[in-house]
Protein backbone atom coordinates (compact mmCIF):
# COMPACT_ATOMS: atom_id res chain seq x y z
CA UNK A 1 0.00 0.00 0.00
CA UNK A 2 1.07 3.24 -0.31
CA UNK A 3 1.32 5.16 2.79
CA UNK A 4 2.32 8.87 3.70
CA UNK A 5 3.71 9.52 7.00
CA UNK A 6 3.95 12.78 7.85
CA UNK A 7 6.57 13.96 10.92
CA UNK A 8 9.61 12.37 10.90
CA UNK A 9 10.04 12.52 14.35
CA UNK A 10 10.75 9.39 17.27
CA UNK A 11 7.11 8.56 16.52
CA UNK A 12 7.23 8.99 12.82
CA UNK A 13 10.58 7.75 11.80
CA UNK A 14 10.18 4.16 13.97
CA UNK A 15 6.47 4.61 11.89
CA UNK A 16 7.81 4.80 8.37
CA UNK A 17 10.84 2.54 8.33
CA UNK A 18 8.45 0.13 10.31
CA UNK A 19 5.63 0.17 7.88
CA UNK A 20 8.02 -0.07 5.08
CA UNK A 21 10.03 -3.40 6.24
CA UNK A 22 6.70 -4.93 5.85
CA UNK A 23 6.29 -3.90 2.53
CA UNK A 24 4.69 -1.06 2.54
CA UNK A 25 5.61 1.68 -0.06
CA UNK A 26 6.59 4.67 2.67
CA UNK A 27 7.08 8.55 2.09
CA UNK A 28 8.24 9.99 4.89
CA UNK A 29 7.54 13.89 5.30
CA UNK A 30 9.13 16.55 7.11
CA UNK A 31 9.26 20.49 6.76
CA UNK A 32 12.39 20.53 8.36
CA UNK A 33 14.14 19.95 5.21
CA UNK A 34 17.66 20.04 7.63
CA UNK A 35 16.23 16.77 8.91
CA UNK A 36 15.61 15.56 5.62
CA UNK A 37 18.74 16.22 4.07
CA UNK A 38 20.37 14.15 7.19
CA UNK A 39 18.11 11.29 6.31
CA UNK A 40 18.39 11.72 2.55
CA UNK A 41 22.55 11.46 3.35
CA UNK A 42 21.97 8.14 5.09
CA UNK A 43 22.33 9.95 8.96
CA UNK A 44 20.34 9.84 11.78
CA UNK A 45 19.57 13.14 13.82
CA UNK A 46 18.47 11.21 17.49
CA UNK A 47 19.66 8.20 19.12
CA UNK A 48 17.91 4.76 18.66
CA UNK A 49 18.88 0.99 18.71
CA UNK A 50 17.92 -0.49 15.69
CA UNK A 51 16.55 2.31 13.64
CA UNK A 52 19.53 3.54 11.38
CA UNK A 53 20.42 0.41 9.97
CA UNK A 54 16.08 -0.27 9.40
CA UNK A 55 16.03 3.38 7.25
CA UNK A 56 19.12 1.93 5.48
CA UNK A 57 18.04 -1.16 4.68
CA UNK A 58 14.25 0.22 3.47
CA UNK A 59 15.83 3.23 1.47
CA UNK A 60 18.19 0.86 -0.46
CA UNK A 61 15.55 -1.10 -1.45
CA UNK A 62 13.21 1.81 -2.59
CA UNK A 63 10.42 1.33 -0.29
CA UNK A 64 10.94 4.81 2.03
CA UNK A 65 11.69 8.39 0.47
CA UNK A 66 12.01 11.33 2.88
CA UNK A 67 10.52 14.72 1.41
CA UNK A 68 9.65 17.67 2.47
CA UNK A 69 6.66 18.84 0.22
CA UNK A 70 3.19 16.97 1.40
CA UNK A 71 1.68 17.81 -1.60
CA UNK A 72 3.58 15.38 -3.28
CA UNK A 73 3.14 12.44 -0.64
CA UNK A 74 -1.28 13.19 -0.68
CA UNK A 75 -0.54 12.95 -4.69
CA UNK A 76 0.72 9.57 -4.26
CA UNK A 77 -0.48 8.04 -0.92
CA UNK A 78 -4.34 7.11 -0.26
CA UNK A 79 -3.35 6.49 3.42
CA UNK A 80 -1.60 9.49 5.86
CA UNK A 81 -0.55 8.63 9.39
CA UNK A 82 -0.17 11.72 11.21
CA UNK A 83 2.98 11.70 13.56
CA UNK A 84 3.55 15.57 14.16
CA UNK A 85 4.54 16.83 17.92
CA UNK A 86 2.02 17.60 20.47
CA UNK A 87 4.04 19.30 23.12
CA UNK A 88 2.57 20.70 26.61
CA UNK A 89 1.40 23.94 26.80
CA UNK A 90 1.86 26.12 30.16
CA UNK A 91 -1.46 24.96 30.93
CA UNK A 92 -0.93 21.37 30.70
CA UNK A 93 -3.27 21.08 27.50
CA UNK A 94 -1.47 19.78 24.04
CA UNK A 95 -0.49 21.97 21.95
CA UNK A 96 -2.27 20.96 18.43
CA UNK A 97 -1.30 23.24 16.48
CA UNK A 98 0.95 21.75 14.10
CA UNK A 99 -1.48 18.71 13.94
CA UNK A 100 -4.35 21.61 12.93
CA UNK A 101 -1.56 22.95 10.57
CA UNK A 102 -1.39 19.29 8.65
CA UNK A 103 -5.16 19.13 8.59
CA UNK A 104 -5.35 22.65 6.78
CA UNK A 105 -2.19 21.01 4.51
CA UNK A 106 -4.73 18.04 3.86
CA UNK A 107 -7.61 19.85 2.94
CA UNK A 108 -6.03 22.17 0.56
CA UNK A 109 -4.13 19.34 -1.54
CA UNK A 110 -5.67 16.40 -1.08
CA UNK A 111 -7.98 14.77 -3.84
CA UNK A 112 -9.95 11.65 -4.00
CA UNK A 113 -10.43 9.27 -1.23
CA UNK A 114 -7.95 9.59 1.97
CA UNK A 115 -7.73 7.71 5.16
CA UNK A 116 -6.11 9.97 7.39
CA UNK A 117 -4.88 8.21 10.60
CA UNK A 118 -3.84 10.27 13.78
CA UNK A 119 -0.86 8.41 15.67
CA UNK A 120 0.52 11.77 17.49
CA UNK A 121 -0.79 11.38 21.11
CA UNK A 122 -3.99 13.71 21.07
CA UNK A 123 -6.77 14.37 23.32
CA UNK A 124 -9.68 12.62 23.11
CA UNK A 125 -12.58 14.16 21.07
CA UNK A 126 -9.37 15.17 18.73
CA UNK A 127 -10.31 12.92 16.20
CA UNK A 128 -13.88 14.72 15.96
CA UNK A 129 -12.53 18.19 15.60
CA UNK A 130 -10.56 16.80 12.78
CA UNK A 131 -13.87 15.46 11.40
CA UNK A 132 -15.17 18.43 11.21
CA UNK A 133 -11.96 20.47 10.23
CA UNK A 134 -12.48 18.44 6.77
CA UNK A 135 -16.32 19.05 6.77
CA UNK A 136 -15.38 22.53 7.09
CA UNK A 137 -12.01 23.53 5.06
CA UNK A 138 -11.93 20.09 2.86
CA UNK A 139 -14.00 22.11 0.25
CA UNK A 140 -12.96 20.34 -2.87
CA UNK A 141 -15.21 18.23 -4.16
CA UNK A 142 -13.07 15.83 -5.65
CA UNK A 143 -11.44 15.42 -1.72
CA UNK A 144 -13.40 12.15 0.54
CA UNK A 145 -11.99 11.47 3.89
CA UNK A 146 -12.01 8.90 6.60
CA UNK A 147 -10.28 9.79 9.83
CA UNK A 148 -8.91 7.17 12.15
CA UNK A 149 -7.11 7.23 15.54
CA UNK A 150 -4.10 4.53 15.80
CA UNK A 151 -1.95 4.78 18.97
CA UNK A 152 1.22 4.00 19.08
CA UNK A 153 2.44 2.18 22.27
CA UNK A 154 6.73 2.55 20.98
CA UNK A 155 9.23 3.23 24.35
CA UNK A 156 12.21 5.04 23.07
CA UNK A 157 15.16 3.11 23.79
CA UNK A 158 12.74 -0.22 22.23
CA UNK A 159 10.50 1.68 20.08
CA UNK A 160 11.69 -0.78 16.86
CA UNK A 161 11.23 -3.57 18.60
CA UNK A 162 8.14 -2.50 20.21
CA UNK A 163 6.84 -1.98 16.45
CA UNK A 164 7.71 -4.90 15.43
CA UNK A 165 6.32 -7.27 18.40
CA UNK A 166 3.14 -5.13 19.98
CA UNK A 167 1.21 -5.91 22.65
CA UNK A 168 -2.08 -5.18 20.65
CA UNK A 169 -2.50 -2.71 18.39
CA UNK A 170 -5.43 -0.61 18.29
CA UNK A 171 -7.41 1.18 15.62
CA UNK A 172 -10.61 3.75 16.19
CA UNK A 173 -12.51 3.80 13.36
CA UNK A 174 -15.99 5.24 12.39
CA UNK A 175 -16.76 3.67 8.83
CA UNK A 176 -15.66 -0.26 8.04
CA UNK A 177 -13.68 0.69 5.49
CA UNK A 178 -11.29 2.54 7.40
CA UNK A 179 -11.15 -0.52 9.64
CA UNK A 180 -10.36 -2.64 6.53
CA UNK A 181 -7.98 -0.64 5.45
CA UNK A 182 -5.79 -0.79 8.89
CA UNK A 183 -6.11 -4.55 8.87
CA UNK A 184 -4.47 -4.47 5.47
CA UNK A 185 -1.96 -1.97 6.42
CA UNK A 186 -1.26 -4.33 9.72
CA UNK A 187 -1.59 -7.95 8.80
CA UNK A 188 1.63 -9.16 8.73
CA UNK A 189 2.61 -7.56 12.33
CA UNK A 190 -1.06 -9.07 13.32
CA UNK A 191 -0.11 -12.73 12.31
CA UNK A 192 4.13 -12.27 13.16
CA UNK A 193 4.64 -12.99 9.50
CA UNK A 194 7.63 -11.08 8.73
CA UNK A 195 11.32 -11.40 8.78
CA UNK A 196 11.50 -9.86 12.07
CA UNK A 197 14.58 -7.39 12.03
CA UNK A 198 15.61 -7.66 15.03
CA UNK A 199 15.84 -10.89 16.48
CA UNK A 200 17.54 -14.16 15.40
CA UNK A 201 15.23 -17.26 15.89
CA UNK A 202 12.07 -15.19 15.92
CA UNK A 203 9.59 -17.84 15.19
CA UNK A 204 6.37 -19.11 16.05
CA UNK A 205 5.28 -15.85 17.35
CA UNK A 206 1.54 -15.95 18.50
CA UNK A 207 -0.58 -13.38 16.83
CA UNK A 208 -1.09 -9.77 17.77
CA UNK A 209 -4.78 -8.91 19.11
CA UNK A 210 -6.27 -6.26 16.85
CA UNK A 211 -8.69 -3.69 19.06
CA UNK A 212 -11.37 -1.87 17.03
CA UNK A 213 -13.36 0.53 18.50
CA UNK A 214 -14.49 4.12 17.87
CA UNK A 215 -12.26 7.27 17.32
CA UNK A 216 -12.79 8.76 21.27
CA UNK A 217 -12.13 5.08 22.85
CA UNK A 218 -8.75 4.48 20.90
CA UNK A 219 -7.30 8.37 21.78
CA UNK A 220 -8.08 7.56 25.18
CA UNK A 221 -7.18 4.19 25.76
CA UNK A 222 -3.21 6.17 25.19
CA UNK A 223 -3.69 8.86 27.89
CA UNK A 224 -5.50 6.00 30.01
CA UNK A 225 -2.25 3.54 29.36
CA UNK A 226 0.36 5.86 29.74
CA UNK A 227 -1.06 7.46 33.19
CA UNK A 228 -1.39 3.34 34.51
CA UNK A 229 2.00 2.90 33.98
CA UNK A 230 2.90 6.44 35.36
CA UNK A 231 0.48 5.18 39.03
CA UNK A 232 2.49 2.18 39.17
CA UNK A 233 5.79 4.32 39.11
CA UNK A 234 4.25 6.53 41.41
CA UNK A 235 2.77 4.02 43.63
CA UNK A 236 5.91 1.86 44.06
CA UNK A 237 7.75 4.99 45.01
CA UNK A 238 5.74 5.74 47.77
CA UNK A 239 5.77 2.55 48.99
CA UNK A 240 9.77 2.81 48.58
CA UNK A 241 9.77 5.77 51.22
CA UNK A 242 7.75 3.54 53.13
CA UNK A 243 10.37 0.60 53.11
CA UNK A 244 13.13 2.60 53.50
CA UNK A 245 11.29 4.08 56.99
CA UNK A 246 10.42 0.81 58.66
CA UNK A 247 13.41 -1.18 56.82
CA UNK A 248 12.09 -3.41 54.27
CA UNK A 249 13.39 -4.19 51.10
CA UNK A 250 11.14 -2.76 48.03
CA UNK A 251 12.30 -4.77 45.63
CA UNK A 252 11.30 -7.87 47.31
CA UNK A 253 7.63 -6.22 48.12
CA UNK A 254 7.65 -5.25 44.02
CA UNK A 255 8.71 -9.08 43.04
CA UNK A 256 5.89 -10.11 44.84
CA UNK A 257 3.09 -8.10 44.36
CA UNK A 258 4.19 -8.35 40.55
CA UNK A 259 3.58 -12.07 40.79
CA UNK A 260 -0.18 -11.24 40.95
CA UNK A 261 -1.05 -11.36 37.34
CA UNK A 262 -3.92 -8.98 38.13
CA UNK A 263 -1.41 -6.45 38.60
CA UNK A 264 2.09 -7.40 36.41
CA UNK A 265 6.11 -7.15 37.41
CA UNK A 266 6.17 -4.42 34.67
CA UNK A 267 6.78 -0.74 35.96
CA UNK A 268 7.24 -1.67 39.35
CA UNK A 269 10.86 -0.11 39.32
CA UNK A 270 11.15 2.87 42.12
CA UNK A 271 13.58 5.43 41.77
CA UNK A 272 14.02 9.64 41.10
CA UNK A 273 11.01 9.29 39.11
CA UNK A 274 9.64 8.77 35.13
CA UNK A 275 10.30 11.44 32.97
CA UNK A 276 10.40 11.79 28.87
CA UNK A 277 8.45 13.56 26.39
CA UNK A 278 5.49 11.08 27.07
CA UNK A 279 4.79 10.29 30.89
CA UNK A 280 4.98 13.80 32.57
CA UNK A 281 3.06 15.82 29.27
CA UNK A 282 0.48 12.80 29.13
CA UNK A 283 -0.66 13.24 32.57
CA UNK A 284 -1.20 16.46 32.38
CA UNK A 285 -2.84 16.27 29.38
CA UNK A 286 -5.22 13.79 30.77
CA UNK A 287 -5.96 15.99 34.04
CA UNK A 288 -7.08 18.45 31.80
CA UNK A 289 -8.98 16.39 30.23
CA UNK A 290 -10.55 15.07 32.78
CA UNK A 291 -11.14 18.43 34.57
CA UNK A 292 -12.58 19.82 31.11
CA UNK A 293 -14.99 17.26 30.72
CA UNK A 294 -16.18 17.60 34.64
CA UNK A 295 -14.47 14.32 35.85
CA UNK A 296 -12.61 14.18 39.09
CA UNK A 297 -8.41 13.06 38.55
CA UNK A 298 -7.23 13.86 41.87
CA UNK A 299 -5.64 10.33 41.49
CA UNK A 300 -3.47 11.53 38.41
CA UNK A 301 -2.77 14.83 40.26
CA UNK A 302 -1.44 12.78 43.01
CA UNK A 303 0.59 11.25 40.70
CA UNK A 304 2.01 13.87 39.77
CA UNK A 305 3.10 15.46 42.76
CA UNK A 306 4.59 12.67 43.96
CA UNK A 307 6.96 11.83 40.58
CA UNK A 308 7.59 16.06 41.20
CA UNK A 309 8.95 15.25 45.18
CA UNK A 310 11.28 12.17 44.15
CA UNK A 311 13.53 14.81 43.36
CA UNK A 312 13.24 17.03 46.46
CA UNK A 313 14.01 13.39 48.16
CA UNK A 314 16.94 12.87 46.18
CA UNK A 315 18.36 15.97 46.66
CA UNK A 316 17.72 15.68 50.69
CA UNK A 317 19.02 12.31 50.58
CA UNK A 318 22.51 14.19 49.09
CA UNK A 319 22.42 16.99 51.39
CA UNK A 320 21.86 14.56 54.83
CA UNK A 321 25.06 13.19 53.61
CA UNK A 322 27.16 15.78 52.01
CA UNK A 323 25.51 18.91 54.26
CA UNK A 324 26.93 21.83 52.38
CA UNK A 325 26.79 21.70 48.62
CA UNK A 326 28.83 24.71 47.63
CA UNK A 327 31.90 24.40 46.26
CA UNK A 328 31.50 20.26 46.13
CA UNK A 329 32.04 18.21 43.38
CA UNK A 330 29.52 16.21 42.82
CA UNK A 331 30.01 13.52 39.68
CA UNK A 332 26.68 12.32 37.59
CA UNK A 333 26.16 8.96 35.73
CA UNK A 334 23.65 9.17 33.13
CA UNK A 335 21.79 12.21 31.90
CA UNK A 336 18.96 10.66 29.45
CA UNK A 337 15.42 10.36 30.62
CA UNK A 338 16.31 6.36 30.92
CA UNK A 339 18.61 3.65 28.96
CA UNK A 340 19.01 3.33 25.12
CA UNK A 341 18.25 6.90 24.28
CA UNK A 342 19.51 10.56 23.74
CA UNK A 343 16.25 12.20 25.13
CA UNK A 344 16.84 14.71 28.21
CA UNK A 345 13.19 16.10 27.95
CA UNK A 346 11.60 16.40 31.24
CA UNK A 347 14.99 13.62 32.64
CA UNK A 348 15.02 13.68 36.18
CA UNK A 349 18.86 13.65 36.02
CA UNK A 350 19.05 17.10 34.58
CA UNK A 351 16.34 17.95 37.28
CA UNK A 352 18.67 16.75 39.95
CA UNK A 353 21.30 18.83 38.68
CA UNK A 354 20.04 21.74 37.81
CA UNK A 355 19.03 21.86 42.12
CA UNK A 356 23.06 20.82 42.28
CA UNK A 357 23.92 24.08 40.32
CA UNK A 358 21.36 26.22 42.21
CA UNK A 359 23.40 25.05 45.38
CA UNK A 360 26.29 26.07 44.08
CA UNK A 361 27.73 22.39 43.21
CA UNK A 362 30.45 21.61 40.93
CA UNK A 363 28.80 19.01 38.77
CA UNK A 364 31.06 16.55 36.33
CA UNK A 365 28.69 14.43 34.11
CA UNK A 366 28.63 11.38 31.74
CA UNK A 367 26.22 9.53 29.88
CA UNK A 368 26.98 7.28 26.91
CA UNK A 369 24.83 8.85 24.50
CA UNK A 370 22.92 12.41 25.95
CA UNK A 371 26.13 14.47 26.25
CA UNK A 372 25.23 16.81 23.17
CA UNK A 373 21.30 16.94 23.86
CA UNK A 374 22.01 17.76 27.59
CA UNK A 375 25.01 20.45 26.54
CA UNK A 376 22.42 22.28 24.95
CA UNK A 377 19.87 22.84 27.78
CA UNK A 378 22.23 22.65 30.84
CA UNK A 379 25.49 24.33 29.35
CA UNK A 380 26.89 25.38 32.55
CA UNK A 381 28.88 22.22 34.13
CA UNK A 382 31.63 20.05 32.61
CA UNK A 383 30.92 16.99 30.61
CA UNK A 384 33.43 14.25 30.75
CA UNK A 385 34.79 12.05 28.41
CA UNK A 386 34.01 9.05 30.33
CA UNK A 387 32.28 7.60 33.71
CA UNK A 388 35.94 7.74 34.93
CA UNK A 389 36.59 11.19 34.77
CA UNK A 390 33.26 11.97 35.76
CA UNK A 391 33.94 9.98 39.07
CA UNK A 392 37.40 11.41 39.67
CA UNK A 393 38.12 13.96 42.66
CA UNK A 394 34.15 13.61 43.40
CA UNK A 395 32.92 13.83 46.83
CA UNK A 396 29.76 11.83 45.76
CA UNK A 397 28.55 10.19 42.77
CA UNK A 398 24.88 10.25 41.75
CA UNK A 399 23.89 7.31 39.40
CA UNK A 400 20.48 8.63 37.58
CA UNK A 401 20.47 6.85 34.68
CA UNK A 402 20.92 3.10 34.10
CA UNK A 403 22.99 2.15 31.62
CA UNK A 404 24.02 -1.23 31.44
CA UNK A 405 27.97 0.39 30.74
CA UNK A 406 27.54 1.52 34.39
CA UNK A 407 27.46 -1.63 35.69
CA UNK A 408 30.94 -2.97 34.09
CA UNK A 409 32.98 -0.36 35.36
CA UNK A 410 35.90 -1.52 37.56
CA UNK A 411 34.74 -0.42 40.86
CA UNK A 412 38.02 -0.66 42.50
CA UNK A 413 39.50 1.66 40.18
CA UNK A 414 36.51 4.15 40.56
CA UNK A 415 36.58 3.76 44.26
CA UNK A 416 40.73 4.85 44.30
CA UNK A 417 39.66 8.09 42.35
CA UNK A 418 36.96 9.43 44.16
CA UNK A 419 37.79 12.45 46.42
CA UNK A 420 34.89 10.48 49.05
CA UNK A 421 33.66 6.65 48.12
CA UNK A 422 29.63 7.79 48.41
CA UNK A 423 27.59 6.52 45.62
CA UNK A 424 23.69 7.64 45.67
CA UNK A 425 22.23 5.64 43.58
CA UNK A 426 18.72 6.70 42.11
CA UNK A 427 18.01 3.85 40.32
CA UNK A 428 18.78 1.23 42.39
CA UNK A 429 20.89 0.00 39.88
CA UNK A 430 24.07 -1.92 41.62
CA UNK A 431 23.55 -4.48 44.11
CA UNK A 432 24.38 -3.78 47.51
CA UNK A 433 26.55 -6.52 48.12
CA UNK A 434 28.59 -5.47 45.38
CA UNK A 435 29.07 -1.78 46.65
CA UNK A 436 29.67 -3.35 50.13
CA UNK A 437 32.32 -5.46 48.67
CA UNK A 438 34.18 -2.36 47.46
CA UNK A 439 33.96 -0.66 50.48
CA UNK A 440 31.60 2.58 48.93
CA UNK A 441 28.92 4.75 51.37
CA UNK A 442 26.21 3.82 49.33
CA UNK A 443 22.60 5.13 48.99
CA UNK A 444 20.08 3.52 47.55
CA UNK A 445 16.19 3.79 47.22
CA UNK A 446 13.78 1.50 49.50
CA UNK A 447 15.97 -1.31 49.82
CA UNK A 448 16.13 -0.61 53.54
CA UNK A 449 18.20 1.46 55.87
CA UNK A 450 21.10 3.25 54.41
CA UNK A 451 23.32 0.22 53.51
CA UNK A 452 26.57 1.65 54.97
CA UNK A 453 25.10 1.58 58.30
CA UNK A 454 25.27 -1.78 58.27
CA UNK A 455 28.40 -2.98 56.22
CA UNK A 456 32.23 -3.12 57.29
CA UNK A 457 33.99 -0.83 55.28
CA UNK A 458 36.38 -3.77 53.15
CA UNK A 459 39.95 -1.52 53.02
C1 LIG B 1 6.20 5.54 27.28
C2 LIG B 1 5.35 4.27 27.22
O1 LIG B 1 6.00 3.21 27.93
C3 LIG B 1 5.10 3.84 25.77
O2 LIG B 1 4.22 2.73 25.74
C4 LIG B 1 4.45 5.02 25.02
O3 LIG B 1 4.24 4.71 23.65
C5 LIG B 1 5.39 6.22 25.10
O4 LIG B 1 5.58 6.56 26.49
C6 LIG B 1 4.71 7.36 24.37
O5 LIG B 1 3.69 7.85 24.84
O6 LIG B 1 5.13 7.68 23.26
P1 LIG B 1 8.82 6.08 27.14
O7 LIG B 1 8.45 7.44 27.64
O8 LIG B 1 9.71 5.96 25.97
O9 LIG B 1 7.49 5.23 26.77
O10 LIG B 1 9.57 5.33 28.33
P2 LIG B 1 9.20 4.30 29.49
O11 LIG B 1 10.00 3.08 29.32
O12 LIG B 1 7.74 4.13 29.62
O13 LIG B 1 9.78 5.08 30.76
C7 LIG B 1 9.25 6.34 31.17
C8 LIG B 1 9.91 6.82 32.43
O14 LIG B 1 9.53 6.02 33.54
C9 LIG B 1 11.45 6.78 32.42
O15 LIG B 1 11.96 7.96 33.00
C10 LIG B 1 11.80 5.57 33.25
O16 LIG B 1 13.05 5.67 33.86
C11 LIG B 1 10.67 5.61 34.28
N1 LIG B 1 10.37 4.30 34.89
C12 LIG B 1 9.91 3.28 34.13
C13 LIG B 1 10.53 4.14 36.26
O17 LIG B 1 10.93 5.07 36.98
N2 LIG B 1 10.21 2.94 36.82
C14 LIG B 1 9.74 1.90 36.08
O18 LIG B 1 9.46 0.83 36.68
C15 LIG B 1 9.60 2.07 34.70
Amino acid sequence: MKIAVIGAGYVGLITAAGLAEIGHQVICVDDDTRKIEVLNSGGMFFYEPNLGDLVKRNQGAKRLEFISQVEVALEKCPVIFICVGTPPLENGDADLSSLELVARRISEHARGYHLVIEKSTVPVQTGRRLQKHFGTYGNNPLFQCDVASNPEFLREGSGVEDFFHPDRIVVGVDSERAAGLLEEIYHPLLRQSFACPVHENCGNRPRVPFVVTDINSAELIKHASNSFLAMKISFINMVADLCEAVGADVEKVAEAVGMDRRIGAGFLRPGVGFGGSCFPKDLQAFVRVGRNSGCDFTLLREVERINQSRIDLFIKKIKDELWVLRGKRIGVWGLAFKPRTDDVRFSPSLAVIRRLLAEGALVRAYDPQAMEKAKAVVPEIEYCSDAYAAAEGAEALLALTEWEEFLRLDLTKVFQIMARPLILDGRNMFPRARMAAHGFEYVDIGRGSPARKHLQMVP
